[in-house]
């Protein structure tokens, strides 16, 4: 049996309540999932239920209260800022927003250098890495000269998916990459991850509300409810036979008998938040 990447056991995590005598509120409640090398894992679950808090704390950016995450069978649950640091050629993050996620004032060029430099690559070197990592994710070389701001939402995320990928990890937390990119970019968004990962072997943690997007990118689904796991199996059998009530409802309430007819309902819905925003 392959030993999974990445081990989550009756994890709990709680952030410190507000004010002086705020109670601490537990965003995970003792959550268990394992990823195996190569697989990507669907987190899916309606807002608020603590998608992004599990997320972080594979990241080492949320507080692990109780028990224990295992990376390569390494207990990694409290790691000093050192080991956390050398952690990163091993995982890696892609954001939602290709807008925030990049520093304005750096250039593509410095962006995607930036990474192999901190780890010791000498900068002539790391130069020569950044036209490759931007043909890695369908950018002309040219690139590298500009700004973020010269780019659309799309080509951000795939500069940002670049970042990601310039230390080769064997895992990314994707955390709703595609959310904030139209449907046609999205498609061609998720195209990419998937490219990449029959090409490089890299697992994702991939979390999003958007249940066309999981089952298009997953192999297994995990359901989040309320800082629990309450359905976790193979990303067919989830999403179109759900066993847990709560993903039942979640997947009924949007059913997609006709794929045509649900992108028009998607569209629409889309023109209504753009009207809105
Ligand atoms: N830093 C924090 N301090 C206190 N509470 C937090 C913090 N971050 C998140 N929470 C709370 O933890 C719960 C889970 O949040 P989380 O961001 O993980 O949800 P999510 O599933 O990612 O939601 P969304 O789909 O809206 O992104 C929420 O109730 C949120 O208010
Ligand atoms: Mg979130």
């Amino acid at each position: 049996m392959t030993e999974p990447l990445l081990d989550v056991k009756d994890l709990v995590v709680e952030y410190p309540g507000s004010g002086l005598r705020g109670k601490p509120f537990r965003a995970l409640k003792g959550v268990s999932l394992d990823i195996l090398p190569g697989e990507t894992v669907g987190l899916v679950g309606e807002s608020g239920s603590g998608k992004t808090t599990l997320g972080r704390a594979v990241l080492g950016l949320a507080p692990v209260t109780e028990g224990t995450i295992h990376y390569g069978g390494q207990d990694i649950s409290h790691l000093g800022r050192r080991e956390r640091r050398a952690l990163a050629s091993e995982i890696q993050v892609v954001f939602q927003d290709p807008y925030s996620s990049l520093s304005p004032s750096m250039t593509i060029e410095e962006i995607l250098a930036e990474p192999l430099t901190a780890s010791g690559t000498p900068a002539p070197e790391a130069k020569k890495r950044v036209g490759d990592l931007l043909d890695q994710v369908g950018m002309p070389s040219d690139a590298a000269r500009r700004l973020p701001r010269e780019f659309s939402g799309g080509q951000r995320q795939r500069i940002a998916i670049a970042r990601a990928l310039a230390l080769e990890p064997k895992l990314i937390v994707c955390d709703e990459p595609v959310s904030a990119l139209d449907l046609s970019t999205q498609a061609r968004v998720l195209d990419l991850f998937i490219e990449i990962q029959e090409r490089t072997g890299v697992a994702y943690l991939f979390v999003t509300h958007d249940l066309a997007v999981v089952r298009h990118v997953s192999h297994r689904v995990a359901v989040m409810y309320r800082g629990e796991i309450v359905e976790y199996g193979d990303g067919d059998q989830v999403t179109s036979a759900p066993q847990h009530p709560y993903t039942q409802r979640l997947f009924m309430a949007a059913p997609v008998p006709d794929p045509d007819r649900q992108e028009e309902r998607r569209i629409a819905r889309r023109a209504v938040l753009d009207a809105e925003a």
